[in-house]
């Protein structure tokens, strides 16, 4: 059965900028514009031209340079800023004009101070004016979901007549329940004479968080373009998540018999670009987009996902351009939910491997609730499967203020145990001078980097190190989730090593 095309249009830049705390300049709107060609949403709102000569510039430059989309510009529903934003457009391949007014009595009342009939006039006369400049003309009937029936009915049929190809519902305050708002659709669609000639249009609001379901209900009920932006980013709660509405209508074709032309394989790639920009952060647990969308956690899911992905997902994340579901390791995890993850890293440990990796797991899963396959790769770096000389058998060091660094540092060396203690710079300093006195060997600390290579304030720190003894360099690495006990590990890798060296080339003279 060929499905019917549902058209995407994305406010982002426009809606989606006024979410508090976003603000984008020129070259960061061209950026995700630019994404948003590559996603392939029908129609990119650029902006509100009038509101600031930046956003007109930004506008400007998009509708120059991003190809494919229509490029729509906001005005309300006068001259100064319908010629404002054709302005803005003008040279866009495909440019459309955006005009909106109020349509409840409380925005016209109260907000404009106008009577219903005047309003009706300026928007008759603001969209014929705009389609005298272009034939794209769309229509937006402010609070229409707080406007009296008989009024939408009537401005919708005088915007058609005017020109209007487009012709937007908003749940502009996020007030609409489904049912009610697929009524007002299915009214619109069946009462209006001449609505074969536009398109009808949703705009949701996610005050009371029904925007996406709000958006495919009016779908249900006729509604042929949504509105909507990444992330659900925009005013107050935001708009309908354009990645949730177009993977529901994915994931349950068998409901929706309706296409977008979304290419889903960039959802994930615009996702992450919006947050970064706008420096709004994605929910951790935001439908379809969250990390924690495709991460699995309790031991009976992880179970089930091993043995059978669909037990417990939906979504496979590959479908959104995102990177495989994965399981975060806790205590409760197991061998072979480990093993599993171990295996899907590419990693076939042998049996005593493995058994040293484990050991090494739980002591981490004890210190840090979750472990990553990041934190698994750090392990695994840590565990040299060497026999090592020396091994770190206690630790503690001072620091502060007003407090000479020190530290108190005890090294396993087979059967034996050796302690030192030692003073330095700082706590680092002084657990290397305390391991020097220990082994005795002449070394120079000829570089330290330190990285947190997992997510969180309980991160892993890696710590990789690089010492001198006579003309030999020796790399060494060290992972804790403390940063001084890493680095001792470091230190201890690297005198390993050397040791390992001397003796074999001392061994092969
Ligand atoms: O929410 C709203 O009503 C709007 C219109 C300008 C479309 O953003
Ligand atoms: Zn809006």
């Amino acid at each position: 059965m060929k499905k019917e095309r549902i058209m995407i249009f994305d406010s982002t830049l426009r809606d989606g900028e006024q979410t508090p705390g976003a603000k984008l300049n020129a070259s960061e709107k061209l950026k995700i514009a630019l994404q948003l060609a590559r996603l392939n949403v029908d129609v990119i709102e650029a902006g509100f031209p009038i509101s600031s000569p930046g956003d007109f510039r930004a506008v400007q430059q998009i509708s120059r340079k991003v190809k494919g989309p229509v490029i729509a510009a906001l005005a309300r529903a006068v001259k100064e800023d319908i010629d404002c934003a054709w302005d803005s457009i003008k040279d866009s391949e495909k440019p459309r004009l955006h005009v909106f007014l109020a349509a409840s009595d409380i925005h016209m009342q109260k907000k404009l101070r106008k009577d219903p009939d005047t309003c009706l006039q300026e928007a008759v006369q603001a969209v014929r004016y705009a389609k005298s400049l272009t034939q794209d003309v769309e229509y937006s009937l402010e609070d229409a979901t707080r406007a009296r029936e008989d009024y939408i009915l009537r401005v919708v049929e005088a915007v058609i007549d005017a020109g209007a190809t487009v012709v937007n519902i908003p749940d502009t305050v996020g007030y609409a329940v489904p049912q009610e708002f697929g009524r007002l659709i299915h009214l619109i669609n069946t009462r209006v004479p001449n609505i074969n000639k536009a398109t009808i249009s949703v705009h949701c609001h996610n005050d009371l968080g029904l925007a996406v379901i709000n958006s495919l209900t009016a779908v249900e009920n006729g509604a042929r373009q949504i509105e909507c932006n990444i992330n659900g980013i925009g005013e107050r709660a935001g708009n309908a998540s354009l990645e949730e509405i177009v993977v529901a209508m994915k994931i349950r074709e068998d409901h929706y018999p309706f296409e977008t032309g979304i290419n889903l394989q960039e959802i994930y790639r615009t996702s992450r670009t919006v947050s970064k920009l706008s420096g709004i952060p994605i929910p951790i647990n935001k439908a379809v987009i969250g990390t924690n969308a495709f991460t699995h956690s309790s031991g009976i899911h992880q179970d089930g996902i091993i043995k059978d992905k669909r037990t417990y997902e939906i979504i496979n994340a590959e479908l959104i351009g995102g990177q495989a579901a994965q399981m975060v390791l806790t205590a409760r995890s197991g061998r072979h939910a480990v093993r599993h993850q171990l295996e899907s890293m590419g990693y076939n440990l042998n049996d005593e491997e493995f058994k040293r990796l484990y050991e090494r797991f739980i002591e981490l899963s004890d210190k840090k609730k979750e472990v990553y396959k990041e934190d698994l790769e750090a392990l695994l770096i840590d565990v040299s499967f060497a026999e090592p000389t020396y091994e770190l058998d206690y630790l503690q060091t001072i620091s502060g203020t007003k407090t000479v660094p020190a530290a108190v540092v005890r090294l396993r060396k087979g059967e034996e145990k050796l302690e030192e203690i030692s003073s330095g710079a700082g706590p680092i300093d002084a657990a290397y001078k305390a391991i020097d006195k220990i082994t005795q060997i002449n070394i120079r600390l000829e570089n330290y980097n330190l990285r947190a290579v997992t997510r969180g304030v309980d991160a892993l720190g890696e710590v990789s190190i690089k010492i001198n003894h006579e003309d030999k360099n020796i790399i060494g690495r060290g992972v804790s989730t403390d940063i001084i006990e890493a680095s001792v590990k470091a230190y201890l890798d690297a005198i390993n090593k050397l040791i390992n060296m001397v003796a074999y080339n001392n061994n092969n003279k």
